[in-house]
């Protein structure tokens, strides 16, 4: 029988940084699918909120609650061994103060067995960083396209393309990294931006349509499986047909048992 593969911590992270191999980070809601993910040998699962969108079809993130994000962290943490379990803070949960942050990112440690949270914001959320990892909670960052955000960055748009919005994100990446986030999540900036910031870091930035020099990448899941085939935006590679896959089998059973032809003898008890 093999033992169970040595669990990461947020010094392999570092480590993996350093050695230049690259982090392997996806989202993941379930413990079906944390599984899997464990057997393909992701590093890092984030159980994000954008589970609101992908799960519970909601337009964004920002209804998200808490308790959402305590439940399904605590299934994909059941099953994890290798891999680092991170958790996204819901809108409203970080934001209004800092023991109010304390109080949440500790309750989703607590209630999930989960490795460490990530939120949204440069600057203005160092200090709250600092605070959680004061209390020895792991932090990841997330910058440029944050989807809290949305509605003030009027839409899901490239951000950074302008000297002065990029100068921004090149300080607030510096500033999470001094208050003790361990990585730094870039979404939708300039390939040649995400490339700079990850120059300036000594912590793993991992990019979602940020280009290729990115210290890791993160996908969607089920946007990355083609299970949401709608969705096919520049970045966005899909690397299964899932959609397809579960239409055929589900045609296919409607069919067997309409025909009557399931189940057969092989799949009845005497
Ligand atoms: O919620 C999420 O899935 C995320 C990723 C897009 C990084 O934050």
């Amino acid at each position: 029988m093999s033992a169970d593969p040595r669990p990461l911590t947020v010094h392999d992270l570092l480590s993996m940084k350093a050695a230049g191999r690259r982090v392997v980070m996806l989202t993941c809601y379930d413990a079906a699918f944390a599984r899997l993910l464990e057997e393909a040998g992701v590093d890092v699962l984030l159980v994000g909120d954008s589970l609101n969108q992908v799960i519970a079809g909601h337009e964004t993130t920002l209804s998200t609650t808490l308790e959402q994000m305590i439940y399904h962290a605590a299934a994909v943490r059941r099953v994890s061994r290798r891999a680092m379990v991170f958790v996204d803070l819901p809108f409203l949960t970080y934001q209004v103060s800092i023991p109010e942050a304390i109080r949440n990112a500790g309750r989703v440690l607590q209630e999930t067995g989960a490795h460490g949270v990530k939120l949204e914001g440069g600057s203005p959320m160092a200090e709250t960083v600092s605070a959680l990892v004061e209390c020895g909670i792991p932090v990841i960052g997330h910058l440029g396209l944050t989807p809290q955000s949305v509605h003030a960055l009027g839409g899901y748009r490239v951000q950074g393309r302008e000297a002065a919005a990029a100068d921004r994100l090149l300080n607030d990446a510096k500033r999470l990294e001094a208050a003790g986030a361990c990585a730094i999540v870039l979404e939708l900036i300039p390939a040649a931006l995400a490339a700079d910031i990850s120059r300036a870091l000594t912590i793993p930035t991992i990019g979602i349509g940020a280009g290729p020099q990115c210290d890791g990448q993160v996908l969607v899941l089920h946007d990355m499986l083609g299970l949401n085939e709608q969705f096919a935006p520049k970045f966005l590679k899909h690397y299964g047909k899932l959609a397809q896959a579960v239409r055929e089998a589900v045609r296919t059973y409607a069919s067997e048992v309409r025909e009557g032809k399931y189940p057969g003898r092989e799949h009845s008890f005497e």
